[in-house]
């Protein structure tokens, strides 16, 4: 099938970034918040990023108002009938998303593709709230939506082939690096990068090595880009340390848990960049 307009539930950090993604890729986008402050606060959100695009010389004005010109925002979900695919990124809870997606598949038509932006939730649980789980699967972003390139597109042991590859397909046109997966706790970057984010902190105790050492022992060492330390701090400890209580419970592996020292950063209220420290400050 293919897809023309596509509907975005949830306008926060993902779904404001998904939104700029599919508008900026030339589809009619519908996203819907649960006020017309967030929605406001959205569409800012993305005027920011594509004004610094154009600022940047990577587009053109017309672009940037073209493509605004295609963000149609909402409260009521009803406004999402026509959509072909609907990407819901609300709260990591799994309760609020079941319930989105009974309402959804009542409100879309049976041929439209509902897909979750869920980091850790399961899939399957997601898609058992619809009566047509066939047409569930996962559409997985990584933050900023707009600069990194990789989707996961995750089945589940329902979700059907053509859903599957006409996300792929959408995707692709929208100019990111989609993967296909199954449905499995942290999917594929997440399982291998927690655990190993775990580590890396541990050694920090375990070694008596500071979070600079630390960094540049794995940039100069392992030829990471970015450090662990620093890497942290863009993510958010909160972030983190939610996805490694997640996976652990999943797997129940206990590098997957999160170490005491992120527990007491979360606590201090050091998140990282977002709150001006973490491992290290930010000004
Ligand atoms: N932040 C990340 O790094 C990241 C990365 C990949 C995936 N995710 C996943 O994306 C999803 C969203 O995460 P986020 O960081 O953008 O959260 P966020 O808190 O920034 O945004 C969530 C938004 O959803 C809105 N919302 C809640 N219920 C709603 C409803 N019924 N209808 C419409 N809007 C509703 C909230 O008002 C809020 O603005 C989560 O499932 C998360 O696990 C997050």
């Amino acid at each position: 099938m293919e897809i023309r307009t596509v509907g975005v539930v949830g306008l926060g950090t993902m779904g404001a970034g998904i939104a700029q993604v599919s508008v900026q890729s030339g589809y009619d986008t519908v996203g819907r918040e649960i006020s017309e402050e967030l929605n406001e606060r959205a569409r800012a959100t993305v005027d920011r990023y594509l004004g610094r695009a154009v600022e940047k010389g990577r587009m053109s004005q017309d672009d940037k108002d073209a493509a605004l010109g295609r963000l149609t925002l909402t409260t009521d979900l009803e406004d999402l009938a026509e959509c072909d695919l609907v990407i819901e990124a609300i709260v990591e809870e799994l309760e609020p998303k079941r319930e989105l997606f009974t309402q959804l598949e009542e409100i879309c038509r049976s041929d439209a593709i509902l897909a979750t932006n869920t980091s850790a939730l399961s899939v399957t649980k997601i898609a058992e709230a619809t009566q047509r789980p066939e047409r569930v699967i996962g559409m997985h972003f990584f933050n900023p939506a707009p600069v990194l390139p990789l989707v996961e597109v995750v089945r589940t042991e329902r979700s059907s082939d053509e859903a599957v590859d006409a996300a792929y397909a959408w995707a692709e046109r929208a100019g990111k690096q989609p993967v296909r997966c199954n449905d499995t706790p942290g999917f594929i970057v997440n399982r291998i990068l927690i655990p190993l984010l775990n580590d890396c902190v541990r050694v920090l105790d375990e070694a008596g090595v500071s979070p600079e050492d630390l960094d540049k022992a794995m940039t100069n060492g392992a030829g990471w880009p970015m450090g662990p330390c620093a890497l942290l701090d863009l993510v958010g400890i909160d972030i983190h340390v939610h996805a490694s209580e997640a996976l652990h419970g999943a797997l129940g592996e206990d590098r997957m848990a999160p170490p005491e020292r992120l527990l007491r950063m979360q606590h201090e209220g050091k998140l990282g960049r977002k709150t001006g420290a973490g491992f290290f400050t930010y000004t």
